[in-house]
């Protein structure tokens, strides 16, 4: 008799570890499930993003069967294939690839989506066919903003042959050129991709995750309805039997659920107070007032005058200076010379006192930054770092100034090496070794000592 009490209270043991360890796993499984849910549901944005390639990519075919005529007028033939490749590496190379965006859109596919007699007057004159209204050229242009340069210099069958190599490199498909050129680029349709593939592996684990639960759920229940049947237990364990693992009361009060509840506070906390910490010296949006209320909407905007009037060392040196009094008077010596503002500029004038700006721009001087390099040698507007300061009454920080701010353009922002000479051979050294054009990251725009001294 002891013997089997003892088996009993042993198998008694073992049932609650394993019915504990069972509703834990229903209340993770539930959990693990919210949790992936949750991230699904942030990371669907993405893949509604994703979703515009596609249309276009089933778009296509529809379209192939209305111009297939047209696309048959292409050449297969090896050798206008090559002569298509060398006018189009002439030409074409430094803004367009087949199977990638460069400057111009990837050409991919290119004689599907248009007819070839709209490809020959449109690479000749795209300014032309865009002025005309056309709305497919419209559409591009919009959503590339630049014309690409006229080449009526070439003949129609020079066209035809580019074409032809397009098309034939289109049915090879995407080569190695892709793979060496993932790491930037068109790192937004790559993300799109891939985020696509991650909701998608998310919703199928969710889904088997959420039917493990509900059945290891359904087990433990009809588990200990059987042992209920079968044995004599006092009280206390048929308590325990006779707990629901789907009653809520039992849910909130069991340990996984308020460990997990205490980790995602504190995990709640933590977020906050480091995004906290990374905002620390960010400056955005800051727009203190001025001594005097210069409005750049007016002298800029409605009055058109040049930045570089007033920040002439933009162009020149390293900063873009804030103009002397003195240059004021240039005009206010007769324009609104009795507005109280105006006697203000009088005033330091005569105390040979500048006017006290509030400086609104401000790097730390562990950062280096030259405004004639990025002005002047890149030809980048001011209104990109800038924002659009000639509509803004009060100056404010557009822009993030952060060390992440700048590496972001240097990584995407090609070199300006037109009429450059001091850049001549390094284009060349580098179109030998790499399909992307230069950016500035491919010249040091990533060395820590550029910009830390
Ligand atoms: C200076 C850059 C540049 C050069 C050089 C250039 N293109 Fe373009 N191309 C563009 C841009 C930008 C667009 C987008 C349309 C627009 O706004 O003009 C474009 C659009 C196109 C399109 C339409 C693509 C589509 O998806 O429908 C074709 C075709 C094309 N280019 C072919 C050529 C060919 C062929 C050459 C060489 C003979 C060439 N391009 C040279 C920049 C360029
Ligand atoms: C008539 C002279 C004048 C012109 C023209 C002018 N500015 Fe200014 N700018 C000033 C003065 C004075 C200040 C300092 C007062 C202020 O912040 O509003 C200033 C301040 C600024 C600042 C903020 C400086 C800081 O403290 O960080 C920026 C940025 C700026 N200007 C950019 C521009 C740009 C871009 C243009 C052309 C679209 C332009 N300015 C045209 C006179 C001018
Ligand atoms: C190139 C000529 C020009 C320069 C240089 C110029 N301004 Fe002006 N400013 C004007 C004009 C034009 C007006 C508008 C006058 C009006 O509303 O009738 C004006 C208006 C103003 C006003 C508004 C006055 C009021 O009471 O309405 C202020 C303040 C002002 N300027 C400050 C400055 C300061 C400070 C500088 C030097 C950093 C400066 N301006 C440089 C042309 C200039
Ligand atoms: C590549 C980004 C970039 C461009 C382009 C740019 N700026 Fe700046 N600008 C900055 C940064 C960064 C600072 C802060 C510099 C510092 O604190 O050392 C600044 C500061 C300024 C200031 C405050 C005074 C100073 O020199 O520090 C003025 C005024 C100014 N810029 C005007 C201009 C004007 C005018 C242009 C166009 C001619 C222009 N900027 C183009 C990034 C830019
Ligand atoms: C809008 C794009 C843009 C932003 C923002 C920008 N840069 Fe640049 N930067 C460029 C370009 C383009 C060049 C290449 C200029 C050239 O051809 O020499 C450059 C070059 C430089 C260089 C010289 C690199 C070399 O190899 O000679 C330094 C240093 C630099 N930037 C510092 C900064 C700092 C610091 C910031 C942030 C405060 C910044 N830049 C923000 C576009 C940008
Ligand atoms: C294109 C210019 C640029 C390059 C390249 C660059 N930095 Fe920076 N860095 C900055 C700027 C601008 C700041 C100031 C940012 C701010 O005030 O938020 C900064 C800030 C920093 C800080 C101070 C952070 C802080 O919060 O005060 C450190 C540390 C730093 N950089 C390290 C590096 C290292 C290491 C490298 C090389 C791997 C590097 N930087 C390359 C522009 C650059």
């Amino acid at each position: 008799m002891q013997h089997s009490k003892n088996s009993i209270n042993m198998i008694n043991m073992n049932f609650q570890l394993n019915y504990r360890s069972v509703r834990g796993s229903f209340f993770w499984t539930f959990l693990v499930v919210f949790t992936l849910g949750l991230a699904g549901l942030f990371s669907h944005k993405a893949l509604a993003q994703d979703a515009a390639p596609k249309d276009t990519a089933t778009a296509a075919p529809a379209d192939a069967t209305a111009t297939a005529a047209p696309a048959g007028a292409l050449s297969a033939d090896a050798a206008v294939i090559a002569s298509g490749k060398e006018v189009f590496d002439a030409n074409c190379k430094q803004c367009h690839a087949v199977h990638e965006k460069v400057v111009g859109p990837a050409l991919k596919d290119v004689s599907v989506r248009r007819t070839v007699p709209w490809l020959i007057n449109f690479i000749k004159y795209p300014e032309k066919v865009i002025k005309s209204g056309d709305p497919y050229a419209v559409a591009l242009y919009n959503e590339y903003k630049q014309i690409m340069p006229n080449h009526d210099f070439l003949k129609d069958e020079q066209i035809v042959a580019i074409l032809s190599y397009v098309q034939d490199e289109t049915k090879k498909g995407p080569a190695v050129a892709v793979a060496a050129g993932a790491g930037a680029g068109t790192t937004t349709e790559e993300s799109g991709g891939s985020s696509g593939l991650l909701v998608l592996t998310i919703c199928i684990l969710a889904t088997l995750l959420l039917l493990a639960g509900f059945a290891l759920a359904i087990l433990g229940r009809s588990f200990s309805l059987s042992m209920k049947q079968n044995r004599n237990f006092n009280e206390a364990e048929k308590e325990f039997l006779d707990e629901n693992p789907f009653e809520i009361g039992a849910v909130i009060k069991s340990r996984p659920f308020l460990g997990v509840c205490t980790l995602i506070f504190i995990a709640l906390i933590a977020k906050t107070v480091v995004e906290g910490l990374f905002t620390v010296g960010i400056q955005q949006g800051y727009a203190p007032d001025q001594p005097i209320p210069f409005s750049h909407k007016l002298h800029a905007g409605q009055y058109k005058i040049d930045c570089k009037y007033c920040h002439g060392t933009a162009a020149r040196g390293k900063s873009a200076g804030i103009p002397a009094a003195n240059l004021c008077m240039n005009c206010h010596n007769k324009i609104k010379t009795g507005s109280p503002e105006i006697q203000k500029i009088y005033a330091a004038i005569e105390k040979n006192e500048p006017i006290q700006w509030v400086r609104i721009h401000n790097l730390p001087d562990l950062a280096y930054f030259n405004h004639s390099q990025h002005v002047t040698v890149a030809g980048i507007e001011c209104q990109r770092c800038h924002g659009n300061i000639e509509e803004m009454e009060i100056v404010q920080q557009s822009s993030l100034l952060t060390m992440g701010w700048c590496i972001a353009c240097h990584r995407e922002t090609e070199v300006n090496t037109k009429d450059n000479p001091y850049y001549e051979d390094m284009v060349k050294l580098h179109a030998k070794n790499a399909k992307k054009p230069l950016k500035v990251e491919d010249i040091g725009g990533l060395e820590c000592a550029k910009c830390h001294y």
